[in-house]
């Protein structure tokens, strides 16, 4: 479906005049505003229930205006973006003075990408054409479309149950393909490298490496001093409001059997075939493939999550480098959801 130009003009109006929009991206959908105008994003804060250290990702048009928010960008940072935008790549650079510190939680670097979904590059270059907000700047800060710790919007339906009446116009885009929000390496320490991967997504480390001959290093553990950097690193975050429980495969009949017996109603979501016997209050069956499973995995929350469910029991993933995105999101929600690790061992 070709971008409905009338719903776009509105948009640039809305956003112009320092509102909110919701816009869809090829990741999850985004909660945008001028990111040049402190008091338009603020709004975005107050609508989340967000943190105010944790630092926005600006949505660029192009790779064209990036300057205007990085400085001293390194070759591989160019690379990169030559490689991967428009994509679900991040990349976080030393900022600018033109920066708001709103957008960066008062840090010395900007996360910044230039998103694949063509109704989001639509409003983008609309932007730009149209003035591009405060200072000509044409950066939309956006972060995922959903309450703060809670599970990121897939579709726009999502995102008017999260934020509803706090956004004036949500842009629907249909389905994001990816599903997961996007890949973040960290290139803005000095000497380079290596470069550092903050958030795993489609984008592979191995990927980057094919492109630029270096491997970004692991996410670090989150610390005290780390975890305001990337709200994805706190880890209780992309959580249903069920208590949540990660279960091997080899278990969890066993598990949904224990469930049943002590009349706690279950959801599972599941990779693998169920015997008939099994039949759990409520199920969702994911296809075994990582970016099939992760474009499907939040809506399954989302829905498993509205069962009235006590217990939402996820089989386990496989443990291999293509599902390393997902597994980060399930350990997360499984964190974040808060059931005592030790509960099921004792029914
Ligand atoms: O796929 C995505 O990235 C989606 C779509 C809407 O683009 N956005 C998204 O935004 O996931 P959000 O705010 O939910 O997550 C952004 C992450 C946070 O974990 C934040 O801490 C990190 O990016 N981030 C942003 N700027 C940063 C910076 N300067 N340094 C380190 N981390 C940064
Ligand atoms: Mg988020």
């Amino acid at each position: 479906m070709p971008p409905d130009e009338n719903e776009i003009a509105r948009a640039v109006a809305l956003l112009q005049a320092g509102e909110l929009v919701a816009l869809p991206t090829e990741t999850v959908y985004g909660l945008a505003a001028d990111a040049a105008n402190p008091i338009a994003v603020r709004r975005i804060f107050a609508a989340k229930g967000r943190p105010v250290d944790h630092p926005l990702i600006v949505h660029l048009a192009g790779a064209g205006c990036l300057d205007r928010w990085a400085r001293d960008i390194p070759s591989l940072a160019w690379e990169l973006a030559e490689a991967f935008w428009p994509g679900p790549l991040t990349l976080v650079l030393k900022r600018t003075p033109a920066v708001p510190t709103a957008v960066t939680g008062g840090q010395e670097t900007v996360g910044v990408r230039v998103p694949g979904h063509p109704l989001a590059l639509a409003l983008l270059r609309a932007y730009a054409a149209a003035g591009g907000g405060l200072g000509g700047m044409c950066g939309l800060a956006a972060p995922s479309a959903n309450r703060f710790g809670r599970i990121s919007p897939t579709d726009a339906a999502h995102v008017r149950e999260e934020l509803g009446d706090k956004v004036r116009l949500i842009l629907d885009g249909g389905r994001c393909q990816v599903g997961i929000e996007s890949t973040i390496v960290d290139l803005s320490r000095d000497g380079a490298l290596p470069l550092r991967l903050l958030r795993p997504g489609r984008i592979t480390p191995e990927q980057i490496a094919a492109v630029i001959g270096v491997w970004p290093e692991a996410p670090q553990p989150p610390s005290a001093e780390t975890a305001p950097r990337v709200s994805g690193s706190l880890e209780a975050h992309y959580a249903p409001a069920t208590p949540m429980r990660l279960v091997p495969s080899a278990r969890l009949a066993e598990v949904i059997g224990i469930l049943r017996s002590t009349e706690r109603r279950c959801a599972v979501l599941c990779h693998s075939e169920l015997a008939d016997a099994t039949a759990p209050h409520a199920l969702v069956s994911l296809p075994v493939d990582p970016q099939r499973y992760a474009r499907a995995l939040y809506a399954a929350l989302r829905e498993l999550d509205q069962t009235a469910a006590d217990l939402i029991v996820v089989e386990e993933i496989p443990a291999t480098p293509e599902w390393a995105a997902v597994a980060d999101r399930l350990r997360r929600a499984a964190c974040g959801a808060g059931l005592p690790a030790d509960s099921l061992n004792r029914p």
